[in-house]
């Protein structure tokens, strides 16, 4: 026994002699060797050349220079663990042999691809959503890939903003939650192990809330609302570690989101204590150019490191004016030592330094390249993120022996539109993509018919396929119509000022009907879209998002009952164009709509409902949930005392299935106006048919601040509106009075 203590205190000794240095210290020793040109080098980043996601600037044969003298940083756009090696091959020629770093858009899956991030969000399943992006960030680093751009946490209450379908949506408390079960997914169990990749928070900030939803554009609003409803997720991936953030193409107020110093210094790296490094978006310092903010490349650079940006992404600006800047004494060095130091931190972390080559492993990669469980998984998470928008007559779920059923619309073979926007691991393989029509097919009987009519393509004008489609409908007993937008019609720089079903999708439809068949219509989408003709007059709708590698499994799991949809949109959804935005948590107003007839001096328009077509938090099921009178703990409340909120659920139809139990609150007033509700909690239960369940909320004053004008974060005595239910516009409402 003493022989071991006596090893135990020798070996700790010898390590606080001579070993294991702290990261800060190999950070600084390193700066100390660096050349400014070399330091400049880590802040650079450029993409591969086989694939761009952005305008790139080619010339391959300078930026491999580039990286032999140690004049690059990180690369974006290099996958696969060969083409790693050999960039990182070629990084370890330069003097210091400091490795690259490999990022990319890991954005709803990798060689698995899963439901778009909106249609993730509409699980309401952290859980699931947590995991999809473990499996995502263990295929990625298989694959060589240290870092995503990845999550994408802004608020968006524009549909037309193409970017979405990268988001969780509209609410700020949800979009939260949601972000930060993504960075544990992606950062695992930490940066360093083989199975983990840097999570990147983007874009900061208030990117979702471009003027007209126009991708790109301009962004005026208040500080408080910035700070209310925009930034808290990217404070709370800040306070959970996330490795990175990116900025934003879009200026705010006047400043570009690269420059800003108010976010990325006094809160990032200021208030908020932030120690990871930010990335530029791509191009966006030099793009400070056309925004008018800087004269030139010169003033570009010097602009965005002023105001925090710590790597540029293809604007190639940084090493081009930085050493120069810094010569001249316009930049302070240690703004670039600081830069740098928070790149190289990075680096250390991920283990790069022990072993440069450790993510790029072929073993590795052909493991995690068709991996059976992961697409398991992924056939699940699809089916549960479909949201039942409409099942009248309980249409659904469809009988697998129904005798002849016909498909119909131009999605229903399709293989590669099931990955939506963004799904770059995807050159080749499409055919492992399980089509709608096969997933229907595999699960029909064997005595019933599937049959198939495209009826249009997704875009165009041309209805001479109608007629086929028309005959084959009339031989069903029932006509499932797979209709939409396209897949890269959302996403980056894909937004739509109609967002309606494009081409002569609806016409088609409305051909259909005619028949008298009964039509369940599926929506692809990336996005809300507007379908009023169709949600007035088709019976059944399930809005199927892009479901990923599974999508025809995941949909047939649905259509044919194997599971019980429990989705519920993550965003209102508009009537039409002219009613955008459109969210629950809007402010009263002085002349609030009492209703939707009397439209006399009241904040109202005179051709249209306030109201969304399908609101926040709503999707139905195959069975039914009845709500208990909620009960509170008390009504008067004190100081730093906790409510705690019940209410019991029973499912009182016929099959098991998930409820998401959703509760807001109301601050009835306070000096400055508060939203008519705002999510507080939620909870996703699952309930066997016949049975109940008591689910339990806690509030406490926490949940009650807001920033008033002056941006000071806290609550105020007064009533409050407690209201729990099945979605935001159908919930029960108790008050009660919370005092300081
Ligand atoms: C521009 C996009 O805005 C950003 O989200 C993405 O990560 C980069 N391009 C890199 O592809």
């Amino acid at each position: 026994m003493k022989r071991v203590y006596f090893l135990l205190a020798f070996s700790t000794l010898g390590m606080s002699t001579y070993g294991q240095k702290t990261i800060d210290q190999k950070v600084a020793e390193l700066l100390a060797k660096m050349t400014l040109e070399e330091k400049v080098g880590q802040m650079v980043q450029y993409s591969g050349f086989e694939y761009a996601t952005g305008p790139q600037q080619s010339n391959s044969a300078a930026v491999l220079e580039e990286i032999k003298k140690g004049k690059v940083g990180s690369m974006l756009n290099v996958a696969g663990s060969e083409e790693t090696r050999a960039f990182q091959k070629l990084a370890m020629q330069s003097r210091l042999k400091i490795p690259l770093l490999f990022g990319q858009d890991v954005i709803h899956g990798y060689r698995t691809t899963f439901p778009v991030n909106l249609g993730q969000a509409a699980s309401w399943d952290l859980g699931m959503i947590e995991k999809s992006e473990r499996i995502a960030a263990t295929e990625a680093a298989a694959y060589g890939i240290h870092w995503t751009f990845a999550p994408m946490v802004d608020i968006a209450r524009d549909p037309r903003w193409g970017r979405v379908m990268e988001g969780s949506g509209e609410d700020t408390y949800l979009g939260t939650k949601i972000g930060l079960a993504r960075i544990k997914g992606f950062q695992g169990r930490g940066l360093g192990s083989l199975d983990a990749v840097m999570a990147c928070a983007k874009h900061f900030a208030a990117y979702g809330a471009a003027v007209g939803g126009r991708d790109y554009n301009s962004v005026d609003m208040s500080l408080r609302q910035l700070n209310e409803t925009y930034l808290p997720p990217f404070k709370a991936a800040a306070e959970a570690g996330v490795a990175t953030f990116m900025n934003s193409f879009n200026d705010i107020n006047g400043i570009p989101a690269t420059a800003n110093q108010y976010i990325q210094r006094d809160l990032l790296k200021g208030k908020w204590n932030y120690k990871g490094f930010v990335v530029s978006d791509w191009g966006s310092i030099g793009e400070m150019i056309p925004h008018g903010y800087a004269r030139d490349a010169n003033e570009a650079a010097e602009k965005a490191i002023q105001g925090g940006s710590d790597m540029d992404m293809e604007s190639r600006v940084y090493m081009a004016q930085l050493p120069k800047l810094v010569k001249e004494g316009k930049v302070d060095a240690k703004l670039v030592d600081d830069a740098t130091g928070r790149i190289l931190t990075r680096k250390f972390e991920m283990g790069l330094f022990d072993d440069p080559y450790r993510f790029s492993n072929e073993k590795r990669q052909k493991e995690q390249t068709d991996n059976r469980e992961n697409r398991k998984f992924g056939r699940e998470f699809g089916s549960k993120s479909i949201v039942l928008l409409k099942n009248q007559g309980n249409i659904l779920p469809l009988s697998k022996t129904v005798k002849t059923v016909a498909l119909i619309g131009p999605f229903a073979k399709e293989t590669v539109a099931n990955h939506g926007f963004w799904s770059i691991a995807f050159k080749d393989d499409n055919q492992r993509i399980v089509s709608q029509f096969d997933g229907i097919k595999n699960q029909l009987d064997k005595n019933s018919t599937l049959m198939y009519a495209k009826g249009c393509n997704v875009d165009d004008q041309d209805k001479s396929q109608f007629s086929e489609a028309v005959e084959t409908a009339k031989k069903a007993d029932v006509v499932i119509m797979t209709l939409g937008e396209g897949h890269a019609m959302s996403g980056e720089a894909k937004s739509r000022s109609n967002i309606g079903f494009t081409g002569v999708q609806e016409d088609l439809l409305k051909e259909i009907a005619k028949t008298g068949k009964p039509i369940i219509l599926m929506v692809n989408a990336g996005r809300p879209l507007i379908f009023n003709w169709a949600s007035d007059n088709i019976p059944a709708i399930m809005y199927t998002w892009w479901l990923g590698t599974e999508a025809g499994n995941s949909i047939a799991d649905v259509l044919f009952g194997t599971v019980n949809p429990g989705g519920k949109l993550p965003m209102s959804f508009p009537r039409t164009e002219g009613q955008i935005p459109v969210y629950y948590n809007h402010f009263n107003t002085g002349r609030p709509a009492k209703n939707n007839t009397d439209r006399n001096y009241v904040s109202a328009y005179i051709d249209l409902d306030n109201d969304p077509k399908y609101p926040f938090g709503y999707g139905l099921s195959y069975t039914d949930f009845k709500y208990s009178d909620m009960i509170l703990s008390s009504v008067n409340l004190t100081g730093n005392q906790t409510l705690n909120i019940s209410v019991t659920v029973s499912n009182t139809g016929k099959y098991d299935g998930e409820e998401v139990v959703q509760l807001y609150i109301r601050d009835l007033f306070g000096k400055v106006v508060r939203p008519v509700k705002e999510l507080k909690g939620f909870q996703k239960i699952f309930i066997k048919k016949g049975e109940s369940k008591k689910v339990d909320f806690k509030l406490t004053p926490e949940e009650l601040k807001f920033f008033d004008e002056d941006l000071n974060f806290d609550w105020e005595s007064g009533e409050f509106d407690i209201m729990i239910g099945t979605h935001s516009q159908n919930v029960q409402t108790k008050r009660i009075n919370w005092v300081k």
